[in-house]
């Protein structure tokens, strides 16, 4: 059994801690958030993650940039493996992972589902074999509590296209964000040659694609050696 302990206790760690009780391969430790979340009575929680006394095998991190590298420091110093979904993270942020990830596993990724990874493969494809002299639009849509734009996953996808494209890249790429009512998350990315459009677009109906996938691969993680994982390395071995 996996034991888990969720660092942040906002929308997305509320639907983590939803969903391990739905599978008995986890089990849940508690919630660590700096107020003390609604609810908590379904759950331990603590104020700080200094506050834990207990063996942990794996930090779920879903807070914001600057709880993130919080989480990096205390997986490093306590030997916990550490599963970050949080996005819009500063320089200094992915720095503190890298760092972890030379005394744990670390996987770090802006979007956990499975259909978003097969897109990053799908749009690297794209832009290899028809993006070369094309407009290139990568449009991103979230509810309005959403504070980074663009999003992450659209920031990937960015450099999927980059990476697919022919050298030296002669495609116009645009970024656009939308942040309005409460939409989980949309993305399409756009190619538009002269005559001839192709689009691809994920849409996530709700967030527990992304807990279940957040909760997959950190069960996949904790079997890992130290190092820094992506979602493709964990569905290219799992
Ligand atoms: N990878 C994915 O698949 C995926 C999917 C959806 C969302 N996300 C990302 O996940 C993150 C969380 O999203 P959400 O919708 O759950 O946000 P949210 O509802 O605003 O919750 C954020 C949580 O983080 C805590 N927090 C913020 N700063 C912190 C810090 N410095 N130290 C410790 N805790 C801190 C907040 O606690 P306080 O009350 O103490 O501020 C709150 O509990 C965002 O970056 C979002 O973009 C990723």
């Amino acid at each position: 059994m996996t034991r888990i302990l969720l660092h942040g206790a906002g929308r997305m760690a509320r639907r983590v801690a939803r969903q391990t009780r739905t599978c008995n391969e986890f089990e849940l430790l508690g919630l660590v958030a700096r107020s003390e979340p609604a609810n908590v009575q379904e759950h331990d929680y603590y104020a700080a993650l200094d506050e834990i006394d207990r063996p942990v095998d794996l930090l779920i991190d879903f807070t914001l940039p600057g709880g993130t590298r919080v989480a990096a420091q205390w997986c490093g110093r306590k030997g916990v493996a550490l599963l970050s979904g949080t996005t819009g993270l500063s320089v200094e942020d992915t720095h503190a992972l890298e760092l972890a990830a030379s005394k744990v596993p670390v996987l770090w990724a802006p979007n956990m589902s499975h259909g978003v990874a097969l897109m990053t493969r799908l749009v690297r494809q794209v832009a290899r074999d028809f993006g070369a002299g094309a407009k290139i639009k990568i449009r991103d849509i979230h509810h309005k509590h959403k504070v980074d734009a663009p999003s992450g996953t659209a920031l990937t996808l960015g450099e999927e296209v980059k990476a697919g494209l022919a050298e030296p890249p002669t495609a116009d790429l645009e970024f656009a964000s939308v942040r309005e009512g409460e939409l989980v998350s949309e993305h399409t990315v756009s190619f538009t040659a002269a005559d001839e459009v192709v689009e691809i677009t994920h849409k996530a109906l709700n967030r527990d694609v992304f807990a279940r996938g957040a909760l997959k691969a950190g069960a996949w993680l904790v079997n890992q050696r130290p190092g820094y994982y992506t979602t493709s390395d964990w569905l290219k071995s799992a």
